[in-house]
């Protein structure tokens, strides 16, 4: 699937988002055939730098970040070779429009050419971008914008911050990335809910007991301590992520996959969150904040010994939350989400946990009756995981054994699995927004987290310690487990 030719414009083109991921991505959509020979990627960001030093940075950052193990997915240097020939850099002020000219020259004369504007800088400067590139007349009918996170840090300046760009771009040109939406498991999500007939008469109030979303990260956070400072996990991971993947498990059909009919069923449920305020924060919020301690055998610092932190703060590392869904499929099942750094392992998963069948027939002796799970595995070992009872093997006693149907998209679908950048970069060029937040959904999603943080702003609810290497603070155990429920366990 060949994209029609553009020009994507990088702004933060020598950030770490660029060199990590956007790159990244680009070449190996290059390498796989899927961008046309007129596709030109621009990266700007202040600073001078010779052209031929630039690519030889991204080429040495492309041989680090990209590769999945996979036999395609190293990289290799004669397809590296094609693929720099589209690469240009350019260095830039961005809130200084005169500094605009090479850019403004370098598109000239391609008004036609899908025109990607990324902005991958602070959003404090993404209002000043979007009204340069409108001043320059640089903003074109095929032009896109795509916004990177955080976009704001509460309802007031996401506000602020969308009325600013929308001077210069239309909402339908307008991207809002969430990286997740590019996730293959993310987007089987719903491939698995609306093209299988098995799921969905289930998926209610009526069969499901609960679903706990997990996103847990070895990570700290590393050079990030300034910024991570002023947002926390509720602000970094939920108010995008882990929204998103209650958003694609709790909604509606949409009855056809245009970009605005799936939204607005994700609208819908980011409606419904029932709020959580001052008086819930205590019971239905858990924050913590991670001390020194022992990942997988090594030794690591604490949130406040890492790079740039200040002796004291209460931003939290790691949240769980009870959530409720006030509408007349989830009513009554909670949804229990977690996230958090320096966690013993890198997992991301959802599980759907079904009741437990109305009566047994079988005698103690048999054992548990373990209730039916789904478990949908987004990062590593991409699958899913259907959890039952079955009779363990024999002649003698009746044995009830849990066992499960484990179906891996590695060994599926066999070769690379595609990082979420490349889908997504793919889907701005090709223009189809299905995959990226709209606007009444964005501020949908940071009215609810407002609620929050205000609620343990006026509570002074302090992030509780919990030692790099666990599961977060023993009050995330206690938020599941008084309800009668564990978090679930692979095992
Ligand atoms: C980013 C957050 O959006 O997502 C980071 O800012 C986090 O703090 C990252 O580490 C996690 O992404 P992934 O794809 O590694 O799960």
């Amino acid at each position: 699937l060949i994209s029609q030719p553009f020009d994507m414009i990088v702004f933060g083109g020598r950030g770490d988002l660029a060199r990590r991921k956007l790159i990244p991505a680009l070449y190996h959509l290059a390498r796989e055939q899927r961008l046309p020979d007129d596709g030109r990627i621009i990266c700007v960001s202040r600073g001078a730098m010779a052209n031929e030093d630039f690519v030889k940075m991204m080429h040495d950052d492309c041989i680090t970040h990209s590769g999945d193990g996979t036999k395609d997915g190293q990289f290799d240097e004669q397809s590296w070779a094609s693929f720099a020939t589209r690469l240009t850099y350019l260095g830039l002020d961005a809130t200084d429009i005169k500094s605009y000219e090479s850019l403004a020259t370098l598109l000239k004369g391609r008004e036609e050419v899908v025109r990607a504007f990324y902005l991958a800088t602070a959003p404090d400067i993404f209002g000043p971008i979007a009204a340069n590139l409108k001043a320059l007349n640089l903003v074109t009918p095929a032009s896109r914008l795509v916004l990177e996170k955080p976009l704001g840090k509460d309802l007031a300046s996401a506000h602020e911050i969308n009325a600013a760009v929308a001077k210069a771009f239309t909402e339908p040109q307008t991207y809002r990335i969430d990286h997740y939406l590019g996730k293959e498991t993310v987007q089987n999500l719903m491939v698995l809910r609306f093209a299988n007939a098995l799921f969905e008469p289930l998926w209610n109030r009526t069969y499901i007991d609960h679903v706990q979303i997990s996103v847990a990260e070895t990570v700290g956070v590393g050079g990030r301590w300034k910024y991570y400072n002023e947002s926390g996990a509720l602000r970094d991971m939920v108010q995008n992520h882990l929204l998103q993947l209650i958003c694609l498990t709790a909604m509606e059909p949409p009855s056809t996959l245009d970009a605005d009919m799936i939204r607005d069923e994700k609208l819908k449920v980011l409606r419904a969150l029932q709020p959580i305020h001052a008086a819930d924060v205590a019971h239905a919020t858990v924050r913590g904040q991670y001390k020194a301690g022992n990942i997988t055998g090594k030794t690591v610092s604490g949130y406040l010994e890492e790079t740039d932190s200040e002796a004291h703060s209460n931003t939290e590392t790691f949240v769980a939350i009870k959530v409720a869904i006030e509408n007349w499929r989830w009513a009554g099942v909670p949804f229990y989400i977690r996230t958090g750094k320096r966690l013993p392992s890198r997992s991301s998963e959802i599980v759907v946990q079904f009741k437990t069948p109305p009566h047994s027939p079988y005698p103690e002796s048999a054992g548990t009756i373990h209730p039916n799970k789904l478990v949908m595995r987004l990062q590593p070992d991409e699958g899913i995981r259907l959890i039952m009872l079955n009779k363990g093997r024999g002649p003698g006693e009746l044995k009830l054994r849990q066992t499960a149907l484990d179906l891996s998209f590695a060994e599926t679908f066999g070769g690379r699995s595609p990082d979420a950048y490349e889908r997504l970069l793919l889907d701005v060029i090709r223009g189809r927004p299905a995959l990226f937040m709209r606007l009444d959904e964005l501020e949908a999603a940071w009215r609810w987290i407002d609620g929050i943080q205000q609620g343990w702003s006026d509570t002074a609810l302090a992030p509780k310690p919990y030692a790099a290497g666990s599961w977060g603070p023993s009050a995330a155990i206690a938020l599941i487990e008084r309800d009668g429920r564990t978090w679930h366990e692979d095992d």
